[in-house]
């Protein structure tokens, strides 16, 4: 318990871990991110939330064709004019590294050892807009995976074909996955998140006075 970073080191070290070894998640760990889960607002309180968890390997695989499928429709391409639009530069290498990473985990998503997908009752084909009672349970699950010592990734991508990867997770019609979080244990370290500075992002009274 006390080698647990505390919880302003572990807001500014939680990131996006793409790169995840294969070893076993142990199932305390995972009730642990549960319960983090679980402890998140919704609105009115209505927890209209459930999670499942994934191990089985047959269900991973056939989701992360479709993962993989709208990374060579989409998401791929985006990346792609990004990177042909920015001279050769720090912000180029940074997209590029970023570009990197999310292709490793398009590529090995069913290897995570464990998956939680965050799911919600809501509308179907709503995309990830209609997710503001789940996202903090899910931001809640990430910092705790990192409290753990554990790597994990928002993702939602798999929504661009959401009701096909519901079916194969067997959700009923009225719920819908907005998050998969492919989790493991990373194979890198945790570093620091680099954001925009808040003088850039922060006004005060009106928009467009500086508050800093
Ligand atoms: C709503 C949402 C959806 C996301 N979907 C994906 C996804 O499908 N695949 C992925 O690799 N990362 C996804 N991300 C992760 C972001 O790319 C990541 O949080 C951002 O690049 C910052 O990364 P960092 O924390 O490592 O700096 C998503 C993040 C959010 C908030």
């Amino acid at each position: 318990m006390t080698d647990e970073p505390q919880l302003f080191e572990t807001l500014f070290t939680t990131r996006a871990m793409r790169r995840l070894k294969a070893d076993p998640v142990p199932r305390a760990l995972i009730e642990r991110i549960l319960e983090a889960g679980r402890a998140a607002p919704s609105g009115g309180n209505a927890q209209a939330w459930g999670f499942l968890v994934i191990e089985d390997p047959d269900v991973k695989a056939k989701v992360q064709a479709f993962y993989q499928r709208a990374y060579d429709e989409r998401a791929g391409p985006h990346y792609a004019a990004q990177l042909a639009a920015l001279a050769p530069g720090d912000a180029r290498e940074k997209l590029q590294r970023q570009m990197r990473a999310v292709e490793h985990l398009t590529r090995h998503f069913h290897e995570a050892p464990v998956w939680i997908v965050a799911c919600l009752e809501a509308p179907r084909g709503g995309g990830p807009g209609l997710g503001a009672s789940i996202y903090p349970a899910v931001q809640n699950m990430l910092l705790a995976a990192r409290g753990l010592g554990l790597g994990a990734t928002l993702t939602s991508r798999h929504m661009l074909y959401g009701e096909a990867v519901d079916a194969i997770f067997g959700l009923p019609k009225s719920v819908c996955s907005f998050a998969i979080l492919p989790i493991g244990y990373p194979q890198g370290r945790f570093g620091p998140v680099a954001r925009r500075p808040l003088s850039e992002v922060t006004h005060r009274d009106r928009w467009g006075q500086p508050y800093f």
